[in-house]
């Protein structure tokens, strides 16, 4: 299965949004032909109707007949959470081939900061429960764990440690999240963590280049790689190791 992981589109009419970089992500993806595609959230700068227009503009290019659309805290702003709705709410939860890919929202109105809440959290756990013997992801907009080169953390998700819990509980193979602007990996547990960068906008942070995640999985083994976008693939653990920033 391949998965093509993209984030932080930030699609509006200004505020660091870039077209140019959006479009070649997308002809890039249509080319790889991915099974699925996972967008975790901040389709939108502003959560704006215009936003959502553009926004869907650009999601209906990707090739892709799965894919899951999810929301982030930028979506959510100026009663943007009512749009998001109308335009992308489902699905939530995909079955492709072995596997399940669940997306948990994290995203309040006009909160940056993320929460899972107890109720979805119970529901995660059934939703992993029933799924136990596929390979599961779970994706969602807002970072489990603190990032390194992205200034002062307060934005992670406020109930971080009961969705990491249920995370580890249930051996979920893969989490799949967005929002800090800067792609990292960790492993945790049985569970492999995987944090895209933007693709689309210029509110980089610590990695100043448009990414997205490149993702092969058969059977349980993982292999994620990094794509700058018009650029190059970078392995993961050649992130991890370097010590400069990355400037192309
Ligand atoms: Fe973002
Ligand atoms: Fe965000």
């Amino acid at each position: 299965m391949l998965i093509a992981h993209i984030s932080d589109l930030h699609c509006g009419s200004r505020a660091g949004f870039n077209p140019e970089s959006l479009d070649l992500a997308i002809t890039e993806i249509n080319e790889l032909m991915p099974d699925v595609v996972v967008v975790t959230g901040d389709i939108t700068h502003n959560g704006f109707l215009s936003d959502y227009r553009l926004a869907v503009k650009y999601i209906e290019k990707i090739k892709c007949e799965r894919k899951i659309i999810g929301s982030g805290n930028h979506d959510y702003r100026s009663t943007g959470y009512l749009l998001y709705r109308r335009y992308f709410q489902k699905p939530h939860i995909l079955e492709v081939e072995n596997s399940i890919i669940v997306y948990l929202s994290t995203a309040r109105p006009d909160r940056d900061e993320g929460e899972a809440g107890y109720r979805q959290i119970q529901w995660l756990g059934k939703i992993l429960d029933r799924f136990k013997d596929r390979f599961k992801i779970v994706a969602l907009h807002h970072h489990l764990v603190p990032i390194p080169d992205t200034g002062l953390e307060r934005n992670t998700v406020i109930d971080a440690g009961d969705v990491i819990r249920t995370i580890t509980q249930h051996n979920v193979n893969l989490v799949l999240c967005g929002h800090r602007h800067r792609p990292w990996s960790l492993n945790m547990g049985n569970s492999l963590i995987i944090n895209a960068g933007t693709v689309s906008s210029e509110r980089f942070r610590g990695f100043f280049a448009n990414s997205y995640n490149v993702i092969e999985v058969e059977g349980n083994k993982i292999d994620a790689r990094l794509k700058v976008v018009g650029g190059r693939t970078m392995d993961f653990k050649e992130l991890l190791t370097e010590r400069e920033p990355f400037i192309p």
